[in-house]
């Protein structure tokens, strides 16, 4: 959905965003988060990209996993770590100030169960989006899952021109206050397929421009 570009606005105040993301995404947000926690068994390594205000760890560290937690934003990490602490699951939740672009440098090969991502990909670029998802592929063990929940270009074109009508004026305010933006991503399954997983669910919320991706890593990859 096109309003998922007023979400750099959003980073930009960090404490009213987790109020203000589930008000743009209608509550789907908070489901989507839901069902990705799902694929996080009890003691299973999980990595979070981009957590940001860390209400997707949390789930999933609630669940039982051993949760890593990267991101960009010392802000939204400030928040993120309080919930955690608030919760109590301090034990099983690390926070890393790190880029999803130097997860080469950080963590050797097969390191977690399962990889999970919410709303980065329409941040990165499409060179950095595919150089992620390679080490996504590089990090998970054989047979590993990766879990991405983001805003995608909606498959119909009624509603693919929709969203290109609604997000322009959207954009233009979003780059104006923040000189950033976004860019829904064209073909998600397709981009995962190529960095060598399996594509196993994908569902569609939103007028289609809302995707939660289940993946395996296909060992062939
Ligand atoms: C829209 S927020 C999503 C936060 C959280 N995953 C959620 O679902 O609410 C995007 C987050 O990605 C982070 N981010 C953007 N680019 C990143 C990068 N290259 N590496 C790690 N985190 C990044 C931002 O700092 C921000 O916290």
């Amino acid at each position: 959905m096109s309003t998922f570009v007023l979400m750099r606005l959003l980073e930009s105040a960090p404490r009213r965003y987790d109020l203000g993301i589930q008000l743009l995404s209608l509550g789907q947000l908070r489901k989507a988060h839901e069902r990705m926690a799902e694929q996080a068994n009890p003691g299973e390594r999980v990595l979070d990209i981009g957590c940001g205000t860390g209400s997707l760890t949390l789930l999933c560290a609630a669940r039982g996993g051993e949760v890593t937690g990267i991101d960009i934003s010392l802000q939204m990490l400030d928040i993120a770590r309080t919930k955690v602490a608030v919760a109590g699951l301090e034990e099983r939740v690390e926070l890393m100030e790190m880029s999803a672009v130097d997860l080469d440098d950080e963590f050797s090969a097969q390191t977690f169960d399962v990889v999970v991502s919410s709303l980065v990909f329409s941040e990165l670029s499409d060179d950095e989006r595919r150089f992620t998802l390679r080490e996504c592929h590089r990090l998970l063990r054989d047979g590993g899952r990766l879990v991405v929940a983001d805003e995608v270009v909606p498959r119909s074109w009624p509603l693919r021109l929709l969203s290109r009508v609604l997000r322009f004026p959207l954009v233009a305010l979003t780059y104006i206050l923040t000189q950033t933006t976004t860019q829904a991503v064209p073909d998600l399954e397709g981009t995962i397929a190529d960095a060598g997983f399996a594509v196993r669910s994908a569902e569609h919320s939103l007028l289609g421009g809302l995707e939660v991706i289940v993946a395996e890593k296909r060992e062939d990859g």
